[in-house]
């Protein structure tokens, strides 16, 4: 295992990658709720930097306003084509406007299309009358926004990074079930680390 976690976490999903895990571009996002009971989803991971772990999220979606109303919040992210996990707790950080921006491209016209569904329709996870009034709202903002490359960036969502300063890293040994679990802990120079029983 590497001597950073960032640095292991981005070759374990490089390696996750060329092996066609298809889950290398999700984590698990996992916030408290306002009465204290855990909740998780999974999410997009964007990129990974020193700055974090991007990620994008509606600001009326429940997690949002969960992780507004208390800060907590930690990262899942497992991926079986090379027996990685990584538990990563911290705080979120503010994305830059020009990287929303790049990522908000790179969207498809549906959902470009969802985002402002979130604003002026229904916000996430509410309920619908039916499946159909879902789809006769996206069809209306269809006809508002025909182009998908014109779509104006949703003013209600938004991107951060998870700011790692604990991650738990655990790399699987299958054969002999003795797997290698590490907890680095984020330090003035660094990481400081403890070798965990598995
Ligand atoms: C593989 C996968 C990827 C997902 N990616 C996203 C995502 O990037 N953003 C998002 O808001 N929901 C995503 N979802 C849906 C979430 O898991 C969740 O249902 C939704 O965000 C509502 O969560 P909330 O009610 O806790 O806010 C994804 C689900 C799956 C299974």
């Amino acid at each position: 295992m590497l001597a950073d976690p960032v640095a292991d976490i981005l070759a374990a999903r490089a390696q996750a990658r060329q092996s066609r895990d298809p889950y290398v571009d999700v984590c698990v996002f996992v916030t408290v709720s306002v009465s204290g009971a855990p909740e998780m989803r999974a999410i997009a991971l964007r990129d990974i930097d020193t700055r974090g772990f991007g990620l994008l999220i509606n600001a009326n979606s429940p997690k949002w306003q969960q992780v507004s109303a208390n800060g907590q919040c930690s990262l899942h992210l497992f991926w079986a084509t090379v027996q990685r996990q990584y538990r990563v707790y911290g705080h979120l950080e503010p994305m830059e406007a020009e990287r929303l921006q790049q990522y908000w491209e790179r969207k498809g016209h549906a959902s470009r299309l969802l985002e402002h569904y979130y604003e002026v329709m229904q916000p996430q996870s509410q309920p619908l009358p039916s499946r159909e009034a879902l789809l006769e709202g996206i069809d209306a903002l269809k006809q508002r926004y025909p182009d998908a490359d014109r779509v104006p960036l949703a003013a209600s969502l938004r991107g951060v990074y998870l700011y790692p300063t604990r991650i738990d890293a655990w790399h699987g040994s299958p054969l002999d079930r003795l797997h290698d679990r590490r907890l680095f802990t984020r330090t003035d120079v660094g990481w400081s680390c403890e070798i965990l029983v598995p």
